[in-house]
């Protein structure tokens, strides 16, 4: 369980741009929402990204727009408290996507900075925006770990190219020679943990992870939450992936995703 972050956890998250936390969702909320996002995977609905196989579940935008579990995790104070105490205020929900990274073929995520695409696509003024995301399942060496490049939040907005073509899905991408300088400066870390785990980590932060050849599906759910004053100013991206509500979350009480009268009045 996660409270408020404490002094040295947010010198952390300062110098190194990320923080991790285990145990933070129980096994039982863990098995329902794994239940509902394998659920999602398979509709057919514009908001679930496939791979380049045209099959195998990529992403899912925007469940908590069409599904009542993620439509309360998005509004969990596990999840947005601390990320209202690192940004300063109240906070919308500015993306919500919750990635398969399917077993055997989950494909890779290229280096990046989410703020660069918020930035350059959505006209996001300022980075006092950041992902919380949680592990549905276990994350290990072998299923396509997040990698970080610590201190990288530093660089500020990096060049990057606007990537069309390696995944389905389109990225703005940094060059190698950029990744090389940064790793030398800062290393690679891959936090690795059990299904109830929870990351946050800096809009600047240099980031990828690699394709998935194991037997292990590795869903992450991930909330990209934004101070409500530094609300995007262009609405070139679609509704369901850049949003366009800019209203303050409210948080749900502790307990929302156990309450199973909410889930019978579905
Ligand atoms: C992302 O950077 O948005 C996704 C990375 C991942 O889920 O591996
Ligand atoms: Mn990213």
């Amino acid at each position: 369980m996660m409270l408020a972050l404490d002094d040295a956890q947010l010198k952390q998250f300062d110098e190194e741009g990320w923080l991790f936390f285990e145990d933070v969702f129980d096994a039982d909320e863990v098995a329902l929402l794994n239940r509902e996002a394998h659920r999602i995977f398979a509709m057919d609905r514009q908001e679930v990204f496939r791979e380049k196989d045209g099959t195998t579940a990529r992403t899912a935008f925007a469940a908590q727009n069409y599904n009542d579990v993620y439509h309360r995790l998005g509004r969990h104070p596990r999840l947005v408290n601390p990320v209202k105490q690192l940004l300063g205020g109240d906070v919308y929900m500015h993306q919500f996507k919750i990635n398969a990274k399917a077993a055997f073929n989950g494909d890779v995520w290229q280096w990046h900075q989410d703020f660069g695409t918020w930035h350059r696509d959505d006209e996001m003024p300022e980075p006092r925006a950041m992902n919380i995301a949680l592990f549905l399942e276990d994350v290990t060496e072998f299923n396509g770990a997040l990698m970080f490049i610590p201190r990288s939040h530093k660089a500020g907005v990096i060049e990057a190219g606007h990537d069309l073509k390696t995944t389905s899905y389109p990225l703005w991408t940094i060059d190698d020679e950029t990744i090389t300088r940064l790793v030398d400066e800062g290393g690679i870390i891959a936090p690795k943990g059990k299904a109830g785990s929870v990351i946050m980590f800096n809009s600047n932060l240099v980031h990828g992870s690699p394709s998935n050849m194991s037997p292990f599906d590795r869903t992450i759910v991930y909330l990209s939450l934004c101070h409500v004053d530094n609300h995007i100013r262009r609405f070139k991206r679609a509704e369901w992936i850049a949003h366009r509500d800019f209203t303050p979350i409210e948080c749900l009480p502790d307990d929302c995703l156990k309450d199973e009268s909410a889930v019978a009045a579905e």
